[in-house]
């Protein structure tokens, strides 16, 4: 592998234009071209604006990249060296044979191609924009008007980060999209809760949530020194989540393994370095891709034999997978792995059900791979996959059943389901103590509430 070609087009002629490093004014604009030939690993950046005040370490470029065999074109915003916006966080853009960014004479910020293709756009056309500026102590990159009010912001289109100051107002979510996979995952505030979803075709899941004290519907959160702090309609803080770091928070941000984290800007390294992480490996939805179980030390067994295995993950990878039985028709049975949970719960479920129903529900629908049978409530959760499986000691009140395919499992697979099968009955009592920890923190917990 060769390393990466980091390619900085610095425009003097530009620099010389503008009245600071930190604006952009209409007509102005920047070009990057796009080597005719692929290159892996190529990067190619035009700083367009930039902070170089001490305190603050923001700066603004267009920028090539090169991804799976092609080249995109956006508009970034980094964080020292940490790309905390993105033009093309949702929509990637790939031009042909130049990256241009122009700020048109009628207010329009727009990323083209040679053929004047246009990629990305503000659309803020003849709204009396001046110019695009950075607010360099916060990060935010912004269009104002002649009596600097501003028209559009970066901050009002959240990526999968936000910056110290910034906040995130309901309905938008933090968002990641991994290359390689046919799932996303979002953070969201819905009513009185926040919550971290896998989506997944027409189904999403969740693996996390917040709900503050009471009944509260939270309006918007907001990023401090310590923590992110959430807030209610008259804007009262109701809860937080805290960083156990000590030092002062720049960003936030959902990793692409759907992680959440707090980083801070390091003096002494000179760079960003995470603060904490809200969530373990096993707390996430993928730690062991599909048909794994993440264990308390981190590792990875597996309910199928390899080369099924590998066939089901790349499927999945690929945006192939449809189910289990897509792969064995009628060859599947249902199979309930004792001593393992799921950190997943459906938004859609099933009340008043028995566990037979349930369990036939999954075996009947060949859309469903996995169900969550609960006890106390008789609620049947469905799933298309069988994710965020993870070990647990003892009883929870809740049967973990996956659909596996039959033959297979006398194969060399045999082992492993046998083992799982039997985990639940050898828990001796410290084991049964610490479930009682697990079992309760795993799911809907509430993180530092604030009282009133
Ligand atoms: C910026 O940092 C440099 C080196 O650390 C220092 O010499 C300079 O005085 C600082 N400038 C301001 C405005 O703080
Ligand atoms: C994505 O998949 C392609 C083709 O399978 C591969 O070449 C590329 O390296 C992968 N990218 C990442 C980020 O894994
Ligand atoms: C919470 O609010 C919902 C509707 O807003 C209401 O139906 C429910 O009874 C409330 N629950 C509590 C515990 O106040
Ligand atoms: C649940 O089932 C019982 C017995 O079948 C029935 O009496 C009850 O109304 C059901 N409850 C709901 C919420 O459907
Ligand atoms: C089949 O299972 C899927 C879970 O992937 C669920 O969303 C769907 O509602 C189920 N269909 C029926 C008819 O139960
Ligand atoms: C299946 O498991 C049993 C006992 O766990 C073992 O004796 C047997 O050899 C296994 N079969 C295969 C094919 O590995
Ligand atoms: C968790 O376990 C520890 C030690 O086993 C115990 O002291 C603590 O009270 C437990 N916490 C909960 C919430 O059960």
């Amino acid at each position: 592998m060769g390393l990466c070609t980091l390619i900085s087009f610095f425009l003097s002629t530009f620099f010389l234009q503008t009245l600071s490093s930190l604006d952009f004014p209409i007509g102005s604009q920047v070009s990057l071209p796009i080597p005719s030939i692929y290159q892996p690993g190529f990067k190619g950046r035009a700083y367009v604006l930039d902070s170089s005040s001490n305190s603050s370490k923001f700066r603004v470029a267009l920028n090539v990249e090169a991804i799976s065999g092609r080249y995109f074109c956006s508009l970034i915003v980094l964080f020292d060296d940490f790309k905390v916006w993105a033009s093309d966080h949702v929509v990637k853009f790939i031009p042909a044979s130049k990256c241009v960014l122009e700020l048109t004479h009628d207010g329009n910020l727009q990323l083209m191609d040679q053929f004047g293709f246009i990629g990305w756009q503000s659309g803020t056309s003849y709204r009396g924009v001046k110019m695009l500026h950075l607010e360099e102590h916060i990060g935010n990159l912004v269009l104002i008007d002649e009596a600097n009010q501003i028209i559009w912001q970066c901050f009002s289109h959240p990526t999968d980060t936000i910056l110290w100051g910034q906040q995130l107002k309901a309905p938008l979510p933090l968002t990641v999209f991994p290359t390689n996979s046919s799932v996303f995952y979002s953070f969201e505030i819905i009513q009185e809760k926040v919550v971290a979803y896998i989506y997944w075709r027409k189904n999403k899941y969740s693996y996390w949530q917040l709900k503050p004290h009471g009944n509260r519907t939270i309006e918007f959160m907001r990023l401090g020194t310590r923590g992110l702090k959430i807030f209610n309609q008259d804007s009262h803080k109701i809860a937080q989540i805290l960083s156990d770091g000590t030092d002062p928070i720049q960003l936030f941000t959902m990793g692409i393994d759907g992680n959440l984290g707090f980083y801070h800007y390091s003096l002494k390294l000179g760079r960003v370095k995470p603060s904490y992480k809200l969530l373990g490996s096993c707390d996430l939805p993928l730690a062991c891709g599909l048909y794994g179980i993440c264990s308390p030390q981190n590792t990875c067994r597996y309910l199928q034999t390899g080369s099924i295995r590998d066939e089901i993950n790349d499927r999945f990878e690929t945006g192939m997978y449809n189910g289990i039985c897509e792969l064995f028709g009628d060859e599947v049975e249902m199979v309930q792995l004792k001593g393992v949970e799921s950190i997943l719960r459906s938004p859609y479920f099933i009340l008043n059900i028995s566990e037979e129903s349930c369990v036939n529900s999954c075996m009947e629908n060949c859309s469903c791979d996995s169900v969550v049978y609960s006890d106390q409530e008789k609620r049947c959760f469905q799933f298309g996959l069988v994710a965020g499986a993870r070990e647990v000691y003892g009883e929870n009140g809740q049967s973990f059943w996956v659909k596996m395919p039959k033959e297979k499992r006398d194969g060399t697979s045999n082992d492993t389901v046998k083992k799982f099968v039997a985990i639940g009955g050898r828990s001796n009592i410290c084991k049964q103590a610490s479930l009682l920890n697990r079992s309760s923190d795993w799911y809907s917990t509430i993180l530092n509430p604030v009282p009133g």
